[in-house]
């Protein structure tokens, strides 16, 4: 520390017993270090000029800029509002196809109608359309359609709402056939699905299919839905009669569940939703049922 005499002291001092005072030192500040002091009071100023700042009384400053937080919320959520009534204003006026063609569109559809998906068809159609057997709910995500799984018939679906019936074939139940030949046409429509292992018995279900029960009117010749029905050449509307030919079943594929459907019949309801539709005690405007639509068709099935 000698050599080292010319610096400024405070002239405080500790005393050290080898001879090396402790001194304590009186710099000035460096220079940019004071410039920037000195900005961030005058810029500390200005801010509570310009911006809510200080407590008064029960209140505060409000800075003569007058923003606010609220004030910036507010404008942000009219801003949003306003977007959204936008884009519901297109999709209104746009097709079902024409949304389809557009990505940003579809995939806003797809979530609002997820939403009203879980609001009112989950109930019966499961979360994310799986269907319940139980209920005779078809699983909405295979591409198996009682009624078609294009964009529009779908839209008709709902907006319309659908009654599959199936009728009761046994006597005992209201039908025209005995025990026998219910159990004919059970083997025959387990020959679909190479299950049947009485070969008498199916061609006798065959006949009957194809004959007296007139199966085939709904269900198709070949047993595999009919997605349109047909009377003397006539397109009648779809009844919405199951493929029998596939792995996917609505009341269940064992041969007590066969037996039961073509013993008693099944019947369905798909409720309307469409203006007017009392059904369900509510109905859905037509910009959520393209929603829906939209959101049923991308569940994978959609065609
Ligand atoms: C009360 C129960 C119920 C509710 C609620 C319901 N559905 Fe259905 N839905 C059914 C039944 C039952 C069927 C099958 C009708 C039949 O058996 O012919 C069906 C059929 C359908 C089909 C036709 C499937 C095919 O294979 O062609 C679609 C699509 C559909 N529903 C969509 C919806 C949508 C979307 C909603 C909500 C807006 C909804 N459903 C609400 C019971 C319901
Ligand atoms: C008037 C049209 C019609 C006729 C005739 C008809 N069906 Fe059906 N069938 C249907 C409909 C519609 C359903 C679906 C019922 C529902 O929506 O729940 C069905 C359902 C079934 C099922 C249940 C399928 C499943 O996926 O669970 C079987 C099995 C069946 N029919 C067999 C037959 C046989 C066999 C005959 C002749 C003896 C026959 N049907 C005659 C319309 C018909």
């Amino acid at each position: 520390m000698s050599d080292n005499q010319e610096v400024s002291t405070t002239g405080h001092q500790w005393d050290d017993d080898e001879g090396y005072p402790l001194q304590e030192y009186n710099n000035p500040l460096p220079k940019w270090w004071l410039y920037t002091f000195y900005a961030t009071i005058v810029w500390s100023v200005i801010y509570w000029i310009l911006y809510p700042a200080w407590p008064v009384g029960g209140d505060f400053t409000k800075g003569v800029l007058g923003w606010s937080m609220h004030k910036e919320l507010r404008e942000e959520l009219d801003e949003a509002n306003a977007k959204k009534k936008n884009v519901n204003e297109q999709l209104a006026r746009m097709s079902l196809q024409e949304i389809a063609k557009k990505n940003d569109l579809l995939q806003y559809s797809i979530s609002g109608g997820k939403a009203i998906f879980g609001d009112n068809c989950a109930p019966c159609h499961g979360q994310g359309g799986i269907g319940s057997k139980a209920g005779g709910f078809p699983n909405l995500t295979d591409d198996d359609w009682l009624y078609g799984g294009s964009l529009e018939t779908i839209q008709e679906t709902i907006t319309q709402g659908r009654t599959g019936q199936m009728p009761a074939h046994l006597k005992a139940t209201g039908g025209a056939f005995d025990e026998a030949q219910v159990n004919d046409l059970t083997q025959y429509v387990l020959s679909f699905s190479g299950r049947s292992q009485d070969a008498a018995a199916n061609k006798r279900g065959d006949a009957l299919f194809h004959g007296d029960a007139g199966c085939n009117n709904c269900h198709g010749d070949q047993g595999n839905g009919s997605l349109k029905g047909t009377a003397g050449g006539q397109a009648l509307p779809p009844v919405g009669a199951p493929n029998l030919t596939d792995a996917i079943w609505l009341h269940g594929a064992d041969l007590v569940s066969i037996r039961e459907s073509i013993a008693k019949g099944r019947s369905g309801v798909m409720p309307a939703w469409g203006k007017g539709s009392k059904e369900v005690g509510r109905e859905l405007d037509p910009l959520a049922i393209k929603q829906v639509t939209l959101y049923v068709h991308s569940l994978g099935g959609g065609r």
